[in-house]
């Protein structure tokens, strides 16, 4: 992947520890791993995304296999549309999806998540491939850079993805569907609100090409029944009471309904 300065725009080279510019603008690979090239101006907040705590248990939830059939409907429709790398993985988090999607793929990985936390975790586990802390709203990547972009329950910034992807290129997108986690919501919110929820969007400059509904049960316990609500956007909605009732619950059985959207970028 062909990665640009997040100041000027320029190229960035690669020499020993860290990546430059031609404007001498430097970014140093951290020791764990991964390059932060998430400037001052553009963090909205000192410590943006997903918190340490947060990747922790989704780490501890993705590797006990819970998603799995998520992960093998993703790889499957790869190898199916013969997509081919670099992979560039917007909102990567921990990095289990697209890890696997480059093994399937014997793809290039590039992982980006504006979470320090996401980036640091991920490159602990995944040596192969290269981890950034950055911006999806400014991706770091040079034009027509690579053949596929995933963005897994994480934010689609259209006009960036159509950029960075060469023509012809994949995105693949993963939406949570309106039943998604349907257990979950019911014991930690009082009532269900209905909202309509449009999981097959259209994207200027791509075509839709797939749209996999992918829906399946399985049961939490214990611990994983906390690491279930802290890896998803409820646990910054949930009430105090809310919280109570889930502290009580050992058990979740519940229903993972989301859908798995591929677009094709427009010649
Ligand atoms: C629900 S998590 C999904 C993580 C991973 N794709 C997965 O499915 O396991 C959403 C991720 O998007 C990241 N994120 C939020 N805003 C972002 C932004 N502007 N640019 C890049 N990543 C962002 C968060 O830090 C978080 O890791
Ligand atoms: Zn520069």
């Amino acid at each position: 992947m062909e990665l640009i300065c997040p100041v000027c725009g320029s190229g960035l080279d690669r020499v020993e520890r860290e990546y430059r510019c031609e404007n001498r603008h430097s970014f140093d690979i951290a020791r764990q791993g991964y390059v932060n090239l998430l400037t001052v101006q553009q963090k909205r907040s000192l410590h943006p995304g997903d918190t340490r705590e947060q990747v922790l248990s989704r780490r501890a939830f993705l590797d006990a296999g819970y998603y799995a059939p998520i992960a093998k409907t993703l790889c499957d429709t790869a190898k199916d549309l013969g997509a081919a790398g670099p992979i560039l993985d917007v909102g990567c988090g921990e990095g289990y999806y697209s890890a696997r999607l480059a093994g399937a793929l014997d793809a290039e990985l590039t992982g980006l998540d504006i979470s320090k936390e996401a980036v640091r975790c991920a490159a602990g586990k995944y040596k192969n491939a290269l981890w950034i802390c950055g911006t999806a709203a400014h991706l770091p990547v040079a034009d027509r850079s690579a053949g596929i972009v995933t963005s897994l329950f994480a934010l689609t910034m259209p006009e960036e993805f159509r950029r960075v992807l060469k023509p012809g290129g994949y995105y693949f997108q993963v939406l949570a569907a309106e039943d998604h986690l349907l257990g979950l919501k019911s014991i930690i919110y009082p009532e269900l609100l209905h909202k309509e929820k449009n999981t097959v969007p259209e994207l200027p400059g791509f075509r839709l090409v797939r749209s996999v509904p992918i829906r399946f049960d399985f049961t939490v316990e214990g611990e994983q029944v906390r690491n279930l609500l802290s890896m998803t956007p409820h646990v910054y909605r949930i009430s105090k009471e809310g919280a109570q009732r889930l502290a009580r619950t050992q058990t979740i059985t519940d229903t993972a309904s989301c859908v798995l959207n591929v677009y094709r970028a427009d010649a």
